[in-house]
């Protein structure tokens, strides 16, 4: 079944076409990853689909739900069933890390504290971050903060997960560790698109790759195919470092 459709997505900013004519799905428990150079046009995609960002044009069905022309009140209850890994993590800053991650418990759930903490706690743990909890983000490795964005991203148990460049800017082994934790996360059961430069990463932790590339998107196939390919995966990664 599919659980996200994005069909004829438009969107321009001035007189400069991003998106000409979009096009995918993905499907119930599906991790897609969507590659393309910088400024193709992938996280307006991203932050469209959770009503942070509106097209020109054309429509993104959400689990049967058109979500381009919600209202607020409405998009807050997508919110809390799409999750949306921001690149920088986006925590508070002056907030502990316990706060940060109990922060959408708080706002979106009648959770009392008790809950939230082993809820929290849990959650750190999974993560390999237990005793961090009354640590501000500043006293962090921006790999442990990226960890961080991704526990609170996933605290409301979310049907689908936004990954925007997970691993950007981290090192082998903390690429790592996001890996196996995006890895983990789909065995749940979650529908995930991942987009990201680092074919390594795509090609770990999606089952199906696409391309967006003036305008529209390519469907590349499935990762296990891809993968008897060297020759394709090596002008995809080419292709994905372009500006
Ligand atoms: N709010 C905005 N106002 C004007 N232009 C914008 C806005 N948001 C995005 N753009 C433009 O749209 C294009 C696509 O932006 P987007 O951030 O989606 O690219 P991207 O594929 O995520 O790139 P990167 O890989 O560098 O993150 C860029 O040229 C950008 O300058
Ligand atoms: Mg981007």
């Amino acid at each position: 079944m599919e659980i996200i459709e994005v069909s004829h997505f438009k969107k321009s900013f001035g007189n400069k076409v991003v998106h000409r004519d979009v096009n995918f799905t993905v499907k119930q428990g599906e991790c897609l990853g969507l590659l393309g150079g910088s400024g193709a046009g992938k996280s307006v995609i991203l932050r469209s689909m959770i009503g942070l960002e509106r097209p020109d044009n054309g429509q993104i069905q959400i689990e049967g739900i058109d979500v381009t022309n919600l209202d607020e009140a409405k998009l807050v209850d997508i919110r809390k069933r799409v999750a949306y890994v921001f690149q920088n993590g986006a925590l508070f800053d002056s907030m502990t890390i316990f706060d940060n991650i109990a922060y959408p418990l708080r706002e979106h759930t009648k959770l009392k504290e008790h809950e939230i903490r082993e809820q929290v706690l849990s959650t750190l743990q999974m993560f390999n971050m237990h005793g961090t909890e009354n640590m501000l983000p500043a006293e962090l490795s921006g790999g442990m903060q990226k960890r961080v964005g991704l526990a609170r991203a996933i605290i409301l148990k979310p049907d689908i997960i936004l990954y925007d460049e997970p691993t950007a800017g981290l090192d082998p082994a903390n690429t790592v560790k996001i890996q196996n934790l995006i890895v983990q996360l789909k065995g749940t059961g979650v529908t995930s698109i991942l987009v990201t430069h680092d074919m390594d990463t795509a090609l770990r932790v999606c089952d199906r790759l696409a391309f967006l590339e003036n305008g529209s998107v390519e469907n590349l196939g499935m990762v296990s195919d891809l993968k008897q390919d060297p020759v394709q995966i090596l002008q995809l990664f080419i292709r994905g470092q372009s500006d």
